[in-house]
């Protein structure tokens, strides 16, 4: 049953499902932008490419002959992934959820005007003029994002009319794809958001993992903790809503759906068809699979025997506050592998700028302890490593 593996993208994520991979005797290709990513340095082999690149990626796939293609990121040259799939090539999930999901306003017409998922309400617009009145009637405060993006990079929250040509200039700049179109949500006062990782199987029905909780930061996660707190009736809508947009992106593995938990309901927001950077707090052992390992079981199409909560976890965010062209030494280690209880990886990437994840602190407890004492002790031991 060994599968050749071509995964496009190598950082953390890639590099715990590659981890996953190898326990089960996989043969995995990591590939990158650059040399020596996380994930290159437990596979196999390595190819390191431009993925936007078409002819490179062409020829990536040509040269592997992959049984499975399995990306870690976005910012892939995705529309290749149709004619892959047409000359026998399996894509993780599948070809339409890796395009959908690179795309805001695939996904976001997809969920609320096909399927009728409950969103912030939102608007596009492709010219300044266009923009300010999309503002206008959306109304202020409202949320401002480039239409291809992750980790919050052009996004901004129009909080006055003061905010609203410095918005338009961010998503216009930092955004991935090479035209202006933007998207203008309504701000969601939300009392908080989750993560409902879903799996869909290519022989087993979908199952769902207890919801994580999180905290974001400059659109970037800061601390997540699994189980959330969160009613029966929002998780029912959550997982129905998951279901719904998983089984019509189609295909087989791990998803990160997300979601805001507000008074007036649950929101849907966006999704990852791939483990979610918030689910790392699976490698607390809070549950019998962590999430690299439903994806693998998942993408082999193994079966997956139930998933069930073991631990209550929380992760804490190792950042980097330095740039530095060097692979970064890290200070405190020894002193927060004495805390009991308590885990942590370092991703090992070969260089850092200010803000980047660098490593994870991981601390559980039997199923049922207080989240907030947790997620206190995970900061802490985070706070007390420095990258230099
Ligand atoms: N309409 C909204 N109302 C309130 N907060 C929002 C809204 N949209 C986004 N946010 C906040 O910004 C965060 C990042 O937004 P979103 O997930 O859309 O961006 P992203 O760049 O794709 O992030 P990532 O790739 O890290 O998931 C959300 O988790 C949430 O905290
Ligand atoms: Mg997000």
């Amino acid at each position: 049953m060994t599968k050749k593996i071509l995964l496009l993208g190598s950082g953390e994520l890639g590099k715990e499902f590659v981890i996953a991979a190898k326990r089960l005797g996989q043969y995995v290709v990591a590939v990158d932008s650059y040399d020596n990513a996380p994930a290159m340095q437990v596979a196999d082999e390595r190819e390191v490419i431009d993925m936007l690149n078409r002819a490179e990626l062409d020829r990536i796939v040509a040269k592997h002959k992959p049984d499975l293609i399995v990306p870690e990121i976005e910012a892939i040259r995705t529309e290749r992934f149709y004619d892959y799939e047409k000359e026998g090539y399996t894509v993780i999930p599948s070809a339409r959820a890796a395009n959908f999901t690179m795309n805001r306003k695939a996904i976001r017409d997809l969920a609320s005007k096909e399927l009728g998922l409950k969103t912030a309400p939102y608007q596009y617009a492709s010219d300044i003029d266009g923009f300010k009145k999309a503002v206008e009637q959306i109304g202020i405060p409202c949320v401002v994002k480039p239409l291809m993006s992750s980790s919050g990079k052009g996004q901004s929250v129009i909080k006055s009319k003061e905010d609203i040509a410095k918005a338009w200039e961010i998503a216009t700049t930092k955004g991935r794809g090479d035209y202006n179109e933007v998207i203008i949500e309504g701000f969601i006062n939300f009392t908080s958001e989750i993560t409902l990782l879903t799996v869909t199987q290519r022989y087993g029905e979908t199952l769902f993992c207890a919801p994580i909780g999180h905290r974001q930061e400059r659109g970037d996660y800061m601390e997540s903790w699994q189980p959330a707190e969160i009613h029966f009736y929002e998780l029912e809508a959550a997982q129905k809503m998951a279901k719904a947009i998983t089984s019509s992106l189609t295909g087989f593995g791990i998803w990160g759906v997300e979601f805001f938990l507000a008074e007036d309901g649950v929101y849907f927001s966006e999704l990852s068809p791939r483990p979610h950077d918030t689910g790392m707090v699976t490698l607390a052992g809070t549950q019998n699979f962590n999430e690299f390992e439903l994806h693998l079981r998942a993408v082999l199409g193994l079966p997956i025997p139930g998933i069930t909560l073991e631990r209550s976890g929380v992760s804490a965010v190792i950042l980097s506050e330095i740039e530095s062209k060097e692979a970064p030494q890290y200070l405190g280690i020894e002193k927060a592998a004495c805390v009991p209880k308590s885990d942590l990886r370092i991703f090992g990437k070969p260089f850092t700028r200010v803000n980047r994840r660098m490593g994870v602190v991981l601390v559980y407890d039997k199923v049922g302890t207080d989240i907030n004492s947790l997620r206190k002790k995970a900061k802490v031991i985070a706070d007390s490593i420095t990258v230099y």
